[in-house]
């Protein structure tokens, strides 16, 4: 065993501080926090990450990272829980509503080059169905809108890509429809027209 002389160990620490420096100093700044911050704790996030939705007591499904998908209100022709937070909406006859399809129409054109058909995942990138069912609404967005580097492995920021920023939340929704197997692969069999509100927020988006 070799005996590490004083001045060995004072290199040696010195190297870990300054390593510890130069990690804390890497940190980016403060992230901007989301646009609503009174989204509901992930109660129960840690549980089962990929068991599919499951009924609550209450006649509503909930995710088991305690998401609620109960449609509770309709804004700008898309459909959002009790807390906000987008969601699907499926009839009882199979139709879905017109922002589940424009999810599947923008998911396929923006991220289906990577993340593989239908939201499936590939060797690339990973099954974004099975993703959305762990991550929150909130950590989706910021992920989505400034990328993710892993090695060589880069997941590009879509913040100012309109083309997927604009349509991000149909994207959502129609991913959670895939994850929770209430849609099967492929493009949506029936789904509602698409709305005057949906046209007009989709046109101040675009063009704003
Ligand atoms: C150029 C390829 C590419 C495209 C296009 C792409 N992604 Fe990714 N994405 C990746 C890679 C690679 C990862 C994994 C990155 C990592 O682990 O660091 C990833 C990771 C993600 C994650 C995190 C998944 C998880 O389970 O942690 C989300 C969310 C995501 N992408 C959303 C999207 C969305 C939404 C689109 C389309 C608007 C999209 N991506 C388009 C390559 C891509």
């Amino acid at each position: 065993m070799t005996h590490l002389t004083t001045a060995g160990l004072t290199a040696m620490f010195l190297a870990l501080a300054g390593h510890a420096y130069a990690q804390t100093a890497e940190q980016p700044a403060e992230t901007p926090a989301p646009a609503a911050t009174e989204a509901a704790p992930a109660a129960g996030a840690e549980a089962a990450a990929d068991a599919p939705a499951e009924t609550a007591e209450a006649g509503g499904t909930a995710l088991a990272n305690g998401m609620d998908l109960t449609p509770d209100k309709m804004e700008n022709g898309r459909w959002y829980n009790a807390e906000g937070v987008p969601v699907f909406k499926k009839e009882a006859d199979g139709t879905f509503d017109y922002a589940t399809f424009s999810g599947f129409r923008r998911y396929s054109a923006e991220c289906h080059v990577c993340h593989g058909p239908d939201g499936e995942g590939s060797t690339y990138a990973p099954a974004l169905k099975k993703s959305v069912l762990r991550l929150d609404y909130y950590d989706f967005l910021e992920i989505a809108a400034s990328g993710k580097q892993e090695g060589n492995l880069v997941m590009p920021a879509f913040g100012t890509n309109k083309n997927a920023w604009c349509y991000i939340d149909d994207i959502y929704v129609y991913l959670l429809a895939r994850g929770t197997e209430e849609l099967p692969r492929g493009r949506p069999a029936k789904r509602a027209d698409k709305s005057d509100e949906f046209t007009a927020q989709e046109d101040s988006c675009m063009n704003g």
